[in-house]
Formats: C-alpha cells, structure tokens, sequence
C-alpha cells in the first residue's frame, strides 16, 4: 500500500491505537522466561476497573452514590461505592486465578482468594477519593502487585504484603475522571491507556510518562495548616512567594495524576488528627511511589524515601511528599535537624 494511499486512510479513519491487551502481550515477549501470570493479572485489574467505571457512571442514577452506613478498619464511613469497588476487584481477582490473597482498604484481614496456587499477592485502595463519590469529582483505584514469599501451595499470609515497597511487581491506578485511564509500571517505565467507552477497552495514550523534572503547583489540604510542622509551612510559604499555584481535588489519584502530567508536588504531612499521616503505606505510599520513582520524580516520608520504609502492618498510614523531583528536593531542604521529621 502506498504512502499516500495509507496516509489519505488515516485521514477518514483515524487510527485507535495500541489495546492495553497488546501492550501487556507485547510487554511479556520482552521476558524470556514470563510466564503470563502478572499479564493475566493487570488484565483483571483492567476488567474489574471497567466495571467500576460502569458503576460509577450510573451513580448518579443508582442507589449506590451515599454512604454505606458502616465504617471500615480505619474507622472511616464507608461509602456504597467504595463497598461496590471492593466487591468487584476482589470478584475479579479470585475469579482469574493469579493472586492468592489480597490486601483492601476496606477489610481488616488479608482476604484469602482460595487461589493458593497464586504466584501473586494484591494490596489495593479500591476507592480512593471516597468524599468525593456524591459529587461527580475524580475518584481512583490503586494497586499493588508482589511475588508471594510464602510457598505456594500454601494460604498466603501476612508476610507476603509486608515485604517493602521496594519488592513490588508491578503498581499503577485507574482514574475515573473525564476520562478513565489506567497508569502502571511493572518496573520498566509507566505507561497510560485511556477507556475507549463505545469500543470497551483501554487503549495506550502516553507512553514512558516521565514528570517534569521542576513544576508550579503544590496540592495539600490547607485547612490542616496549623497542625503542619514548622519545615512544611516554611516551604508552603515560599511556594506563596513565588506565587505557584495551590490544587487540591481531595482525591489523591486526581491530584496526583495531574501533577505527574504537568509537574508539581502533593503532600499530606502528620496533622493533629492523623499523626503517622493519613494515607496508607501499602495500597497509596508504595504503588505511588514506585510510579513516580518509574516516571523520574520522587516520593518521600520525611527523611525516608517511601520506598525504603520497612513496614510492620498492613494497614499502617505514613506522611507523603510526592511529586516532581526537584520540588520534593526543595521541600526536603526546609526539613531541619532543629525538626526532626516525623513520620
Ligand atoms: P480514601 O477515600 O481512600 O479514604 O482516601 C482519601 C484520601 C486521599 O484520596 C485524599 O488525598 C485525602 O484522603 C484527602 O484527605 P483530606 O480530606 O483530609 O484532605
Ligand atoms: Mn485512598
Ligand atoms: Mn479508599
């Protein structure tokens, strides 16, 4: 076929792109010895994700937008939706086989999939962004994927989440914003795949994303401002000075993306409230910081990397600074000894 011709072809038809079905495919060759176990396992992510998108699109007209009238481990109200989201990743991963176990947010024990058999183990916040749910604003999922330690065979226990965040396979989110994308790395780069919703698959949108070595904007909750420690403030304030801009959605996925896009730094340090940090080591600090690190930026605990945190417990919460690489340097820089920083 000529060029032209191929070319007048895209004019009229335009091309939709590389399925995140054949980028995993494609992916796995790359591996000499991959068995298609993880393939098989992002692919159930994606589908349960699907089904969620789905959920969440008919929100508005279902009985499932409000709260569940429970709270889960972390005493949180739990939402329907974030009930819904549970249920159908948890659905997805004991029906496809690959995880033996998985570690939710919303549930207080490591749920065995009754797949012993399972190379994998799957921690996992299947709703991020819960207070958002009501009002038609982002929300996620993230996730978390480790090589069990435990033999196979065997349940799955504890010990298999608690390896580090250094030991992951693979991490990522989906988004269900404006667009529902799916971002992930398995260790070789991060790559964003974008819902097609007529068609009823992702396909590829950005591929290596690498965050903007430097950005202008910084995303926290400043109405904790008066709880923050004195280093946090100083840094805030000289974001002022410069006049970057504050953007906070309140949805951690939401926030985050848009500053691995467009550069930028998001922070939820200790407050009087939640003094380890609000936000989850394993399903929100480890998945997001091996994405960042993945995509050239970086996530810090205080004088820690995330990623080198040794964890103690599955639920444990931790302080987050994360984003482009030289403004988590910056911010680090106004850490003093004067005040050690608490993590
Ligand atoms: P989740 O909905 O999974 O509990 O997570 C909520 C988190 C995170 O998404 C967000 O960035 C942060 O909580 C918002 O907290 P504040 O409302 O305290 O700002
Ligand atoms: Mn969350
Ligand atoms: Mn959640």
């Amino acid at each position: 076929m000529s060029t032209s011709t191929s070319s007048n072809e895209n004019a009229i038809a335009t091309p939709v792109g590389i399925t995140l079905e054949r980028y995993i495919m494609r992916k796995q060759s790359e591996f000499p010895f991959a068995t298609g176990e993880l393939s098989q396992l992002l692919r159930d992510i994606a589908l349960a994700g699907k089904i969620v998108n789905r959920e969440i699109n008919r929100a508005g007209l279902m009985d499932i937008a409000g709260s569940f009238g429970s709270q889960n481990i972390q005493g949180e109200q739990q939402q329907k939706l974030d009930v819904v989201a549970n249920i159908r990743f948890i659905r997805a991963l004991k029906n496809g086989g690959e995880a033996c176990a998985i570690l939710s947010e919303e549930d207080d024990e490591i749920i065995q999939t009754g797949n012993d058999k399972g190379r994998y183990v799957v921690a996992m916040d299947p709703m991020d962004g819960s207070s958002n749910i009501d009002v038609n604003v982002s929300i996620g999922t993230i996730f978390s994927i480790y090589r069990r330690v435990t033999p196979v065979g065997t349940p799955a226990t504890k010990e298999d989440f608690l390896q580090g965040g250094r030991k992951q396979v693979a991490a990522g989110y989906i988004l269900y914003g404006s667009s529902t994308m799916l971002v992930y790395t398995t260790g070789h780069g991060v790559a964003c795949f974008t819902y097609e919703n007529s068609l009823g698959e992702f396909f590829l949108s950005h591929s290596d994303i690498k965050i903007p070595q430097d950005g202008t904007i910084f995303s926290c909750n400043e109405g904790n401002w008066f709880d923050y420690p004195e280093w946090v403030q100083g840094y805030l304030t000289e974001c002022k000075r410069k006049r970057f801009s504050g953007r906070y959605i309140g949805s951690l996925v939401a926030d985050y993306h848009r500053n691995l896009l467009k550069g930028g730094i998001y922070l939820y340090p200790p407050t009087a409230k939640n003094t380890s940090g609000k936000l989850r080591l394993l399903y929100e600090g480890y998945p997001l910081a091996f994405v960042i690190e993945q995509a050239g930026g970086r996530a810090m605990a205080g004088t820690e990397a995330i990623l080198d945190i040794v964890p103690i417990d599955c639920h444990q919460r931790t302080p987050l600074y994360i984003g482009s690489a030289d403004m988590v340097e910056e911010m680090m820089s106004h850490a003093t000894a004067a005040e050690p920083v608490g993590r």
